[in-house]
């Protein structure tokens, strides 16, 4: 059960970082890729909805664990008019059949699953045989001297910020769960602390 931080002050903070204009440059990166069925790993905010090709896009699917979030999230959806299926829910345990989407998206939410592996593990089974999955994450930066800020600042950052991470690997975490992985970038966010400013964004095929 969420405390009243997680409930009330974490999906505040989410809403503002998450929708920095970098963050929303980054975005434009990749979450136009999606085509076909696609499923969105931790929709909450809907964010994402403004950066859907809608002439690809042919169905949304969806979950996340966080209700204020997923308000949003419902009311974007119906705002672009884009036939959809958002429900509550986590990334371990994903409530789609599997081979059901053409493209899985996940963008500043590896961070903050509680089992990244077994994650990864459902979006590759829900993902259909050549499907493709779009990743846009922050987390383990390349440099040692940040990395060890990074180890340092985890243990609070976490507990403030609804339990996301600073330490993940990401593209890495994709090649681990078996996925082919093309980095398209990855870069330290300007204007943000190096600990939590390093991002890594492309698409992975199973
Ligand atoms: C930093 S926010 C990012 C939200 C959105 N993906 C975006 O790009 O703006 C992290 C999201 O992960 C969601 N989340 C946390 N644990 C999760 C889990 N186990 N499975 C799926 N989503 C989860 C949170 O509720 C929150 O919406």
């Amino acid at each position: 059960m969420a405390n009243w931080w997680d409930r009330h002050v974490a999906p505040r903070m989410i809403r503002l970082c998450c929708a920095q204009p970098q963050v929303m440059k980054a975005r434009s990166h990749v979450v136009p890729l999606a085509q076909g069925r696609v499923f969105e790993l931790g929709c909450g905010g809907g964010i994402n909805l403004d950066f859907y090709d809608l002439a690809k896009v042919t169905h949304l699917s969806g979950i996340d664990p966080t209700p204020l979030l997923l308000e949003d999230s419902r009311r974007k959806v119906a705002e672009r008019g884009i036939a959809s299926d958002i429900r509550e829910g986590v990334g371990e345990d994903i409530p789609f059949a599997s081979d059901s989407f053409d493209t899985v998206v996940t963008t500043f939410t590896l961070c903050s699953v509680a089992e990244p592996e077994r994650v990864l593990a459902e979006l590759k089974r829900v993902l259909k045989p050549g499907g493709t999955a779009i990743f846009l994450e922050h987390g383990r930066a390349p440099d040692e001297g940040v990395r060890r800020w990074q180890n340092r600042i985890d243990p609070i950052w976490s507990r403030l910020s609804g339990g996301c991470h600073l330490t993940r690997p990401i593209a890495d975490a994709y090649e681990g769960a078996g996925f082919a992985t093309n980095r398209m970038g990855s870069r330290y966010m300007p204007g943000t602390p190096r600990p939590v400013g390093w991002i890594e964004w492309g698409v992975a095929t199973s």
